[in-house]
This record gives structure tokens, sequence and C-alpha cells, in this order.
């Protein structure tokens, strides 16, 4: 079993794991809620980027855009992508910035890569203090009580000759600060069959903990795991996006 083969080594199959996700709606659907929440500046800044995805819509609807992320391999295609954009080899969890910035995104679940609930709440303080006066940090969530083991989404797709099978789900013991994400890769060649198995120990956290973890930094706004319209969270729902804006001070 792998810890992060998808990242470093198989990072060239990323963007084709990611066919099917709506990039465009997503980044759209945060650009809206920053117009209605944020500060109206234009510096962007997208942790755990990957490959640059979100950060070239940004860029496209007229956002000076940036990206941090932990593994090299992944910032090498983001700049392919984006020529324009700055990024930084760096841990989502301590991170610095040159310039303060107006929004700070990070997408796909992405900060529960913050292995802990100390480094997740060293990551909420870094970017409170990357922010503006007024500036929004949005991302999006699983709440670990409502995490169910029994689900994965299943994607295949072809390039050329190879067939590949991507397959991911969550798991939670049940208990503690820690869960994982379950993914496996399998290529298909004519001739031969790889499979690769990865597991990656993220931050598990219930809603109520995250929103006491952020509420002393910034005044909290939970909408439902919907990037096509802007609907509260429901109090439910275990998906949500957190729209913060940064309290001064
Ligand atoms: C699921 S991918 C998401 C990539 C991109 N945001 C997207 O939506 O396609 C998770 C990314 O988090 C990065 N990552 C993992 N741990 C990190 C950390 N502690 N700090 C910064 N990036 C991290 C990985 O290298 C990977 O690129």
């Amino acid at each position: 079993m792998s810890v992060n083969a998808l990242y470093t080594d198989l990072s060239g199959y990323y963007d084709l794991m990611c066919v099917d996700i709506d990039y465009r709606a997503q980044s759209n659907a945060i650009h809206r809620l920053h117009q209605l929440f944020g500060n109206a500046g234009s510096q962007h800044l997208d942790l755990a980027c990957g490959t640059g995805p979100h950060v070239r819509h940004f860029l496209d609807v007229g956002y000076t855009s940036s990206g941090l992320d932990i593994h090299q391999p992944m910032l090498d295609l983001a700049a392919t992508r984006c020529p324009e954009a700055h990024f930084s080899l760096q841990d989502m969890g301590q991170f610095q910035v040159d310039e303060p910035v107006d929004l700070i995104t990070c997408f796909l679940y992405s900060i529960h890569y913050n292995a802990n609930l100390e480094k997740l709440s060293a990551c909420i303080a870094s970017a409170h203090r990357a922010l503006r006066t007024g500036g929004v940090l949005c991302f999006n969530s699983v709440d670990k009580e409502r995490i169910d083991n029994a689900l994965f989404v299943k994607h295949t797709a072809q390039q050329g000759e190879d067939r590949f099978t991507f397959r991911s789900g969550w798991h939670y013991a049940g208990q503690g600060e820690r869960q994982t994400l379950r993914l496996s890769i399998e290529k298909s060649t004519p001739a031969v069959t790889q499979v690769w198995n990865d597991e990656h120990p993220m931050v598990a956290v219930s809603f109520g903990e995250l929103i006491a973890l952020l509420t002393p930094y910034f005044e909290v706004h939970v909408f439902e795991h919907d990037y096509q319209t802007i609907t509260p969270w429901d109090n439910a729902s275990g998906n949500a996006i957190f729209v913060c804006v940064k309290r001064d001070g």
C-alpha cells in the first residue's frame, strides 16, 4: 500500500482521474460567493492546488491567481497549465505568502490533508494571517460523523490503448481525528493489468468541531455541497462548502 503515489509517480494520471469533475462550475460558484462575501479584491491563492485546474479558471475570470502544493510533480503540471501564475512548494499547515491575498480556496476536500486537528488549526491560522481585511477562505469538507465507509466513487477512462479504472472512498473508524482516503488505480493494457492502492491519512473532524476551530478567526457561513445553487446548509448533509470571512484582529 503506497501513501501518495497519485501525487508523485502517478501524477501524470491525476487529470485523467478527475476528467469528470466540473472545475469550471466549482470555480464559478466560489467566484460568486467571493463577490457576495468578499472585499472586491482579486488576489487569489489555491491551497493544495494540484495540477492547477482551479487556478486556470480563476486566472481566466481576472484574478491574479497563485497556488501551493506539497508535491513538486503536481506543481510542475500546474506550471505548464498556468504559466502566468506563481506556484510554491509548501505545506498548507504552515504556509506563508509574500503579499496578502483576498481569496484563499481549497478544493476537493484537500483541507483534510492537514493530518490532524493541530495542523488543521495551524492551517486556519495561516489562512487568516495571509488574508487582507475582509478576505475570504473557501473550502469543502466532509463531516466525520456522516461518513459511510461503504460508499466509493468509480470512474473509468481510456487513454490510447490503456484503460483506467479509478476508485476512491472515505474510511473512518468511528472515533478519533484520523480518516483515510482510499484510492485505487487500475491500468489495463492489452497485455497486462497493473493496480496501485493508495491510502491517504487525513484529519477527521465534525462540522461542529470545524466551526468551533474557525469561529475565532472568521465569520463562518456553511452551504450545501452544490456548486450550481447557493443554498444554506441544512444542518444534516455530510458534505458542505465553507465560506469564511476574515475577522480583523
Ligand atoms: C485531491 S488533490 C486536489 C488537487 C486540486 N485541488 C484539485 O481539485 O484537483 C489533493 C492535493 O493536495 C496536495 N497536498 C496533500 N497534502 C498537502 C499539504 N499538507 N499541503 C499542501 N498540499 C498538500 C496533494 O499533493 C494534491 O495535489
